[in-house]
């Protein structure tokens, strides 16, 4: 298929890309450049050629959906379409305008001039992928930015605007107007004035010390790119463009673009940049839905969760007006957001006048009256099914027509809230995480009754606070809490077995993820999984469950805020030290209980702790509670600190092999202690396995 127009005007060629949205340079469209070239150099009117992008973009880059398959390596490879374009015996313009990415600038380097508009994204992303620009990138950049920034712009993946690129030898011009006109007059002079086909291979890379710049950047990237392999790669392929012959640094770039691909974090990486943008797809709820308008928007409850999301809508410059119940706990919410600004502030992110702008948009009262206007509320009042049926009888009675009536509860039923008021379809969960300023992850409980256009309007409004939105239905906990109470339930049995809460902590976090369970649970509160517990005592007595949480909280033990929990904390300190007192404790229960400690393996522990997140995540897909298994995988990654580079949960259990995950489980379901019939696995794994395929496909 061709995926190009071809146009002539006087003696240019004009060859625009057609591959929408971004213009990925996938299979069919480097063949349509091939041929549109190899048309313009066979035709002897043709004197020049302008090369650039229709839409929304020069290039997007390579087809990332490609990577993998037999499309990606067939002829024309890029590589093959800038070999074309370089020695090309007619000059090629490339007309660069709103994105040049990866593949993309890499095409436009191969090109013989550059003509850009203002306000053009440019950069090689390709590690934010975990690979690295395998088409010349990181031969080409240097030679024209500079070694130093061709370095910084590579390893960081970083988008510079094109305007800031001006005094580099990227672009030899940068037009305001009409980029086309300006491209074809600029190809014009080159025809007339004669000036050749200078090719960015024959430029040589100055540089005072490159040497020096290298061990440099290798000392820096080694100590923050852990988990990564491709920023160090990166590295030597640049440093291969100082130290080899053009063509042999090419072979080399290529040879370590192709072993990147194929590495488990390179494809969690994708897994997330794709997941990220499935998350925002409903299948019932189809694009073009009318979105409501949300230009303001209200905060029942000044506490720990309401504050940080007033910050949120101040953040995205949406005024917000915080409601409380009592005069002081108003005053307390509002300057603890203050203090928060403030600490920014000092830290040098944040102006004096961005700090009063942002105040400036909220406000503040204790009459419901004042919200009325309001296009949303979040209700952020205490976790009390009877607190919240008052708040919303009150809000159904005063909130304006067609106002989004929104909950941030973390355990209860969405549907029995929306059931208080008399505009269901009105009513949807909004549930943010801890601390919400920061925290990326936004689950959206959609309701038995929710409206599809309440539903679009928030996923939406999740974008505009720069939120991950996961689309969750109503259960107990949604899909993070559900998954993450078995997963703790996993860690306190392998305390009860014979691990202390420091090694179950340090295996995890040697896996990758954040904080081990314990700290999580002392930096959270112990009494919030208490209170849980204590609730599921009642409606599940036959679950069993480790009780050595229960123990640590008898003791008054809620972590960092009492100063002990799992761990003990010095004062002003946040570092969990392990606490005698906490092992003798563990250690008396095991003996009340019968049981014989036993070692247990980091691996057995990682493990258990995974798999149980994988089969309450299948579970959770079976039931339709999450629309996809890579929504799962954004939750985890966006809201619960798992390690980016495993990609999630989900994508985990893939690569680990959904039989062998089956054969861990199988195993610890004949482990005397814990819960066998935990172990079984869901149905669904139990199909996919049958099917031989995957939680993703
Ligand atoms: N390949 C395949 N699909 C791509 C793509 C790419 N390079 N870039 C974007 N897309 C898709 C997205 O998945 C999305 O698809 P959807 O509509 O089905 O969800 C659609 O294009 C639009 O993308 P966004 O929603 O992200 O649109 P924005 O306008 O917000 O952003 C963008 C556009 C800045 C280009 C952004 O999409 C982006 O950062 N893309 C990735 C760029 C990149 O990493 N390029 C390097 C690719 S690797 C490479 O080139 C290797 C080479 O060196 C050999
Ligand atoms: P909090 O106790 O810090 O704050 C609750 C605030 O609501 C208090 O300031 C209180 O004065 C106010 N309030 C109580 N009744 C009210 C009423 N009738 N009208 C107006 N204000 C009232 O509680 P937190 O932690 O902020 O939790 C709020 C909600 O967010 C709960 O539903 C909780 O489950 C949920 N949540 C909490 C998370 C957390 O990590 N703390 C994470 C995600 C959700």
């Amino acid at each position: 298929m061709n995926q190009i127009d071809y146009t002539v005007s006087g003696n240019l060629a004009l060859i625009t890309m057609k591959n929408p949205p971004v213009n990925g340079l996938g299979y069919e469209l480097r063949r349509s450049i091939c041929d549109g070239m190899q048309k313009a150099i066979a035709d002897p009117t043709i004197k020049a050629i302008v090369l650039t992008g229709g839409g929304r973009a020069f290039s997007g880059g390579a087809d990332i959906r490609e990577f993998n398959t037999p499309k990606a390596i067939a002829e024309p490879t890029l590589l093959s379409v800038i070999r074309l374009i370089e020695s090309s015996p007619k000059p090629v313009i490339a007309a660069v305008h709103s994105v040049a990415m990866g593949g993309g600038l890499e095409l436009a380097m191969g090109c013989h001039y550059r003509v850009a508009s203002p306000g053009a994204q440019i950069a090689l992303p390709e590690v934010k992928l975990g690979v690295l620009p395998g088409a010349g990138g990181t031969q080409r950049l240097p030679r024209l930015v500079g070694l130093e920034m061709g370095l910084n712009m590579i390893v960081s993946g970083q988008t510079v605007l094109s305007e800031k690129l001006a005094a580099t030898k990227l672009f030899d011009q940068i037009v305001e107007g009409d980029l086309i006109t300006s491209a074809k007059a600029f190809a014009r002079r080159v025809v007339d004035e004669g000036k050749g086909l200078p090719r960015v291979r024959d430029i040589r890379i100055e540089h005072p010390d490159a040497q020096a710049l290298l061990q440099f950047a290798r000392n820096t990237v080694g100590a923050v790119a852990r988990n990564f392999p491709a920023p160090m790669k990166c590295v030597e392929a640049v440093a291969a463009a100082v130290s080899k012959p053009f063509d042999e640094a090419m072979r080399f770039e290529r040879a370590l673009f192709l072993d990147l691909v194929q590495t488990p974090e390179s494809k969690a990486l994708r897994h997330a940049f794709f997941g990220e943008r499935a998350a925002s797809k409903i299948p019932d709820v189809p694009e073009g839905t009318p979105l409501r308008e949300i230009r303001s928007a209200a905060v029942i409850g000044a506490g720990t969760m309401g504050g940080g999301i007033a910050m949120n809508f101040a953040n995205a410059g949406i005024p917000v007006m915080v409601l409380e119940a009592k005069p002081e706990a108003l005053e307390k919410g509002i300057s603890t957001i203050r203090a928060n600004y403030e600490n920014t502030a000092k830290k040098g992110r944040m102006s004096a006048d961005e700090l009063a702008t942002r105040m400036g948009l909220i406000s503040q009262t204790l009459n419901y009256a004042d919200i009325a206007a309001a296009d949303i509320v979040i209700e952020a009042v205490f976790e009390d099914m009877a607190v919240k049926e008052q708040v919303f009888h009150k809000l159904d009675q005063v909130m304006k027509p067609g106002a989004i009536l929104a909950t941030n509860t973390s355990t209860l039923d969405v549907d029995r809230i929306a059931a208080f008021t008399n505009r269901p379809q009105d009513v949807i969960g909004t549930h943010f995480f801890s601390p919400a300023n920061v925290m990326k992850l936004l689950e959206v409980v959609r309701g038995e009754k929710t409206g599809k256009d309440v539903l679009a309007t928030t996923m939406q409004l999740a974008k505009r606070l720069r939120k991950t939105g996961v689309v969750s239905g109503v259960c107990d906990g949604f899909i993070g809490n559900r998954m993450i109470e078995q997963y703790i339930r996993q860690a306190g049995f392998m305390l009860e077995e014979g691990a202390l809460p420091q090694q179950v902590d340090r295996a995890i976090e040697k896996f990758g993820f954040a904080m081990g369970p314990f700290r999580m649970s002392d930096l959270a509160g112990n009494d919030v999984g208490w209170y849980i517990r204590k609730r599921r005592y009642q409606e599940k007595p036959d679950m069993k469950y480790p009780r050595i949480a229960d123990r640590i909280c008898e003791l008054g033990r809620f972590g960092q805020k009492t100063g002990a929990g799992f761990y003990r904390y010095e004062a002003g300190r946040r570092d969990a030290l392990p606490d005698p007192v906490v092992e003798q404790l563990i250690v008396d229960h095991r003996a009340s209980l019968g049981l014989k400690p036993r070692k247990l393996s980091d691996d057995e522990i990682v493990h258990r702790l995974v798999f149980s997140l994988v089969n309450e995540g299948a579970r959770i897909l079976e039931e339709g509670i999450a629309l996809r298994a890579s929504d799962i995988d954004m939750v985890y990654l966006t809201g619960y600190g798992f390690p980016v580079h495993r990609g999630g949960p989900m994508l985990y259990a893939d690569l680990y092999g959904l039989y062998n995950v089956s054969v861990r489980m199988a195993e610890f379901a004949r482990n005397p202690h814990g819960d066998s019939e935990f172990w079984t696995p869901a149905p669904l794994l139990a199909k996919l396995i049958e099917a031989g395929k995957g939680f993703n496909g």
